[in-house]
Formats: structure tokens, sequence, C-alpha cells
């Protein structure tokens, strides 16, 4: 199923079916092989495109190499993470992807085409959209018109159409309407639609957030920290929420994250960052087994969380 499918499904009934197999279901483990250069992906996206290639992408603020060397692809359908101490520059990959900063050197393939000179919002157009760290609603405006602004690349009507409010107009703003509770209702939110963002309790505006970015229709849904702030059972369920995701838009999605549960149960793969640099990649399997990881980023304590 695709995102443009969504309209004509009830998302409930949808992911209901997922449901129904899930519990008991024993979990597959995933199988990276190698590709491109020095990467891994999963098995089933192994003879596709990666949806994203990072090829020794770095950048440097004044002296300090906040990234250095980077290399990453991704498969289509994969979810990945990107861990790392605080500082490691995990915040600033992101920012490079959405072309917030403009790399040192390096190249990102988005789909296989180099994204060089692309602004920020191009980038979204084609195809990655993203959370923050810091959650950035707008905290003034409705929960509805928040998922409205994401939907809006895909709204198709001229200026004229808009200011004389002209039939295609409120077709459009009708059908958008009618998406954008569907996008609510996947995170349980629909209930609030008319409530302003900044009065949402703090785990349901990541949601919010995370509805917003998958309504512009993304091939690669970057999440920075989505369960920053979240308590275990909010945590939980944002867990299932991201594996949904996945499954029912058939897209690739790359978190920072520093709960280790929940990178651990639903990565695919895994990069961990330390001064900028990767210094380990691979199955959660692996990256608990790294002694450079363990050491250098983990310390015992780590290794014992892991
Ligand atoms: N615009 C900037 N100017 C100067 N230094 C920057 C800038 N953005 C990031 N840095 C520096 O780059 C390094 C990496 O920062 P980044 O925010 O990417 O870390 P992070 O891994 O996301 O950490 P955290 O887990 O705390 O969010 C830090 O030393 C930070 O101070
Ligand atoms: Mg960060």
């Amino acid at each position: 199923m695709t995102a443009n499918s969504l309209r004509v499904l009830n998302p409930q009934s949808a992911w209901a079916a997922e449901d129904s197999a899930a519990p008991g279901a024993e979990k597959k483990k995933t199988k990276l092989v190698p590709v491109v250069r020095t990467s891994y992906l999963p098995e089933r996206d192994a003879d596709k495109t990666p949806i994203l290639e990072c090829i020794d992408l770095g950048i440097s603020f004044g002296g300090l190499k906040a990234v250095d060397n980077f290399n990453l692809a991704l498969g289509r359908t994969e979810i990945a993470g990107l861990i790392g101490p605080n500082g490691a520059g995990k915040t600033t990959i992101f920012n490079l992807l959405t072309k917030v900063y403009q790399p040192t050197h390096g190249t990102i393939l988005l789909d296989g085409k180099d994204i060089a000179y692309s602004s920020t919002e191009q980038v979204n157009r084609a195809g990655i959209a993203r959370t923050f760290q810091n959650i950035r609603l707008f905290h003034n405006q409705s929960v509805l018109d928040n998922v409205l602004i994401g939907l809006h690349n895909e709204m198709h009507y001229t200026m004229a159409e808009a200011v004389l409010r002209m039939p295609r107009y409120w077709k459009a703003e009708k059908v958008a309407r009618e998406r954008a509770m569907e996008y609510l209702s996947l995170f349980h939110l629909e209930e609030h639609a008319d409530e302003p963002a900044g009065s949402l309790p703090y785990g349901a505006q990541r949601r919010l957030e995370i509805a917003r970015a998958l309504a512009t229709n993304p091939s690669l849904l970057l999440l920075d920290e989505p369960a920053a702030g979240m308590n275990p059972s909010e945590t939980a369920e944002l867990m299932e929420n991201i594996v949904r995701i996945r499954d029912t838009f058939q897209i690739a999605i790359l978190l920072i994250e520093h709960d280790m549960n929940l990178v651990m149960n639903i990565c695919e793969g895994i990069a961990v960052l330390n001064f900028g640099r990767i210094i380990a990649k691979g199955t959660p399997d692996d990256i608990r087994a790294n002694p450079a990881v363990i050491e250098a980023y983990l310390g015992r304590k780590g290794a014992q969380k892991l």
C-alpha cells in the first residue's frame, strides 16, 4: 500500500490486519548483505538502488570536523538506526541530508540522484521528510492545520483559483482535509484535530510531528530522537508505529535514538557514530558484540544495557 492509496482505505482496518498476525508471530531476523561500496542492505532491498547513499560525506565547523568520512547506504524499506554519544554528529547528518547544511565534502544520492544543488524544499519534494530533536510544530495552529501544511506539496490549484475560491480549490481543500484526518487517525489524534497543537501532551506532539512529516509523502523518513521525553508505554507504542509506518507505506526510516531498547528492537541496520566518524556498522547483534562500540561509546555500563 502506498500513501496515495490511503484515501480509499480505512487505516484502522489496514493496520488491524497486521495486528491480527502480530501476537506470537516470530520476529524475523534481518539478513544484511554487502552492496555498493562498503555498505550493507537488508536482503529484500539489495537488488534495488538504495534510497539513500552517502559517500565520504563530511562537514567542518571552523576547525571541528563534526562529520567526517560518513558512508552509508539505506535500503528502500529498511529501518535503520544512527546512534552515538551526545555531540557525535547525528543531528548534523540529518541537517546535511535535508540541505540545512551544505557538506564540506562528499556526495548524497537520493534514489540514485545527487542532491548537491537541491534546496531543503526540493529535497523534501524529492522524498525526504524529517522530524526534529526539539519538536517544531506551529503551536498556535490547530492539529489538523499542522498536517495540512505537510500536505501542501500535493495540493494542485493555481493562485488565482485559490484567491477566487474556485471549485478546483474547494475540491482540493476537501480532499486534503480528508487525507489529513486519515493521517491523524493513524496516530490516534483525530479527536484533537481542532485543538491548538501546543495544547497536546508532549508524546502526542511527537506523534503529530511524525504525522505531518508523513503527509509530505516521503520515501525516506528521518526521525531525530522520536522517543525523547516519552514514557515507557508511549515508547512501546511508538516502536510499533514506526514498524507499521514502514510496512504500510513501504518507505525507509532512519532514526536517531538514545533509547537502546527501541533501537535494538526495530532497527535492521545500525551505524554508530563517535566524534563525527562511523566506528561500527551492522545488525543489532553485530553492534551489541562490537568491542569498539562497547569500549569507545557505551563503556561498561552501556554494554550491560545492550
Ligand atoms: N551550526 C554549527 N556550528 C558549529 N558547530 C556545530 C553546529 N552544528 C553542530 N555543531 C557541532 O557539531 C557537533 C555535532 O553536533 P550534533 O548536534 O550533530 O550532535 P548529536 O550527535 O546530534 O548530539 P545529541 O545526541 O546531543 O543531539 C557538536 O560538537 C556541535 O557543537
Ligand atoms: Mg542531536
